[in-house]
């Protein structure tokens, strides 16, 4: 599995060092929760913050959208230096044109749902993304518990993404640590988004590449 680790629980009034210790760990990318306060009761960081964090790092930018309307602002998250962008299929977007946008800027698009949304509501997009994030925990907060009931529905999605020999990565965000990675991996997830396990972690190292080594 790659690991992603998302930065929302981490120190945000040292985010240069957070984005050192994310490199140190070993991770394959980094995850960047965009929350506006109206998709989810809370708020985080935009484009601003993004860019500045741009030039202390070549880890992939793996952005996650968690707003109303992600469509609005496609190219100030390009800008800033966004590499994945993740909209919410939930979200007020246009989702065929947003992803069609992302696609023209020549990032990843990538289509979230919420614990409610079913597999299938991915199934017609699925040619035009790079990447499905299922999300395992009620968007809006790090630090809570893996819904393992998500399971069927990162099958359903892995089962179709083989059947119809495409190429999209199939994404795990909320409550992963090594236990739960090895669930979500089992089911089909090619990609764990690591929070609050890994900055709580004595040896974040040894954590993500723990997660790495499963296949
Ligand atoms: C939740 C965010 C997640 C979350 C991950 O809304 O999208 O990325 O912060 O954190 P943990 O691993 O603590 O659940
Ligand atoms: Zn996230």
């Amino acid at each position: 599995m790659k690991v992603s680790p998302s930065i929302l629980n981490s120190d945000f009034s040292n985010l240069a060092e957070v984005i050192k210790f994310v490199e140190r760990s070993g991770a394959d990318m980094v995850h960047l929760d965009v929350m506006d306060g109206v998709f989810v009761p809370n708020m985080s960081f935009g484009p601003p913050v993004i860019s500045d964090l741009r030039p202390l790092t070549n880890l992939t930018f793996d952005v996650h959208l968690m707003m109303q309307h992600p469509d609005r602002l496609i190219d100030a998250f390009c800008e800033a230096g966004a590499d994945i962008i993740n909209i919410h299929l939930e979200s007020q977007a246009p989702i065929d044109s947003t992803l069609d946008h992302i696609r023209s800027l020549g990032k990843t698009a990538g289509l979230t749902i919420k614990p409610k949304t079913p597999a299938q509501a991915v199934f017609p997009y699925l040619d035009k993304v790079g990447l499905v994030l299922i999300m395992t925990v009620e968007p809006g907060f790090g630090g809570q518990r893996f819904m393992s009931d998500m399971m069927p529905k990162v099958e359903a999605v892995r089962k179709e993404i083989d059947r119809r020999n495409l190429t999209v990565e199939l994404e795990v965000d909320g409550g992963i640590n090594a236990d739960t990675a090895l669930i979500a991996a089992k089911s089909g997830a090619d990609i764990a988004v690591v929070g609050s396990a890994l900055f709580k972690s004595d040896d974040a190292p040894a954590l993500v590449s723990s997660i790495q080594s499963i296949t």
